[in-house]
């Protein structure tokens, strides 16, 4: 009988998704959901063929080089791999894939709820009605921006930039974006196109940040881009907490250059975020969950196993990024 491919797997799946796996492979699943040291997973991946990681496994350049020369894969369950070496794996010769397209929906649902829950005062609102504290109604109680028909600016116009744009239209928003290259009308969709993002940001009343990490866009919401925008301008972040200087962003939502920020995904997730955020009433904040619906998360494991599957008989993956 041919030996089964040996896939470390490095955080709980589901259901559907292991069942496959189990199928097709010889799965070292983590059935506890703990996330491994990287010490631990170098011994786990010990005879194993290719690694399964979330964006939580960190494979630095350190940690490739100390996997067993059996591992061939690194096959991301994320779009994002800014948590892998490409270039450590590259050396090693050492195929890397990611789950792009079908996130975009899961995650624009959030980049939306961000943006009506910043502008809305979602959570300071909950959070007094949960306290019991919510005493009288007036008009000046608890007044926040308007959504409809302002001006939202996106900074990477990939898939999800394009389907929060499109849920944005139903808000009547007007869509500026600022993107490595121009996209063709088909997608653009009438979107006005800056070349830099330095000449969008004075027409943005809310910026959404969809572009991807890369050593390139570390720290690009930076204090002079934040003073670009118009006051009381609004921040959403779903892709990366690296894109965002946190000092910039939490001095501006302190003194009030900007009204409120929505934050999906931060530096130093989970445990260690920049304390200031969760200090201000002006933050609308969530934990890191984009993707996180059961249609999603099947679907980016089945893409995960569709690379896999192809690397494993000789095809190209679809979605190689090293
Ligand atoms: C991704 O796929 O990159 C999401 O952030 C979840 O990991």
């Amino acid at each position: 009988m041919k030996k089964k491919f040996v896939v470390v797997v490095t955080r709980k799946l589901p259901q559907a998704v292991e069942d496959r796996l189990q199928l097709d492979y010889e799965p070292r699943f983590n059935a506890d959901d703990r996330q491994y040291s990287s010490d631990e997973l170098i011994l786990l991946a010990q005879g194993a063929d290719a690694i399964l990681p979330c964006h939580t496994e960190r494979l630095s350049a350190d940690v490739i080089a100390r996997l067993p020369g059996t591992v061939k894969a690194i096959v991301n369950y994320s779009v994002g791999f800014d948590h892998v070496d490409l270039a450590a794996a590259k050396s090693r010769n050492i195929i890397v894939t990611n789950t792009p397209d079908v996130l975009a929906d899961a995650t624009a649902e959030i980049a939306m709820l961000l943006i009506l829950g910043a502008a809305r005062r979602a959570s300071e609102g909950e959070r007094l009605v949960r306290a019991g504290k919510w005493q009288s109604w007036s008009p000046a109680f608890m007044v926040g921006r308007q959504v409809t028909g302002k001006r939202l600016g996106i900074i990477g116009m990939g898939r999800v930039g394009q389907v929060t744009a499109q849920r944005a239209r139903g808000f009547d928003m007007t869509i500026l974006y600022s993107n490595r290259s121009r996209l063709n009308p088909e997608l653009e969709k009438s979107a006005t196109y800056f070349e830099t993002i330095e000449a969008m940001l004075p027409h943005c009343d809310f910026l959404a940040l969809h572009c991807p990490s890369t050593p390139e866009t570390q720290n690009l919401l930076n204090a002079e881009r934040i003073a670009l925008l118009p006051d009381g301008a609004i921040v959403v972040n779903t892709a990366r907490g690296g894109i965002v200087d946190d000092d910039a962003l939490v001095s501006a939502l302190r003194t009030g250059k900007l009204a409120a920020a929505g934050l999906d995904v931060f530096n130093n997730e989970p445990g260690n975020i920049h304390p200031g955020y969760r200090d201000m009433d002006n933050t609308f904040l969530l934990p890191h969950i984009g993707s996180a619906t059961f249609e999603t998360r099947d679907a980016m494991g089945f893409r995960a196993l569709d690379n896999l599957d192809a690397i494993v008989s000789g095809r190209e993956p679809q979605d190689r990024v090293v």
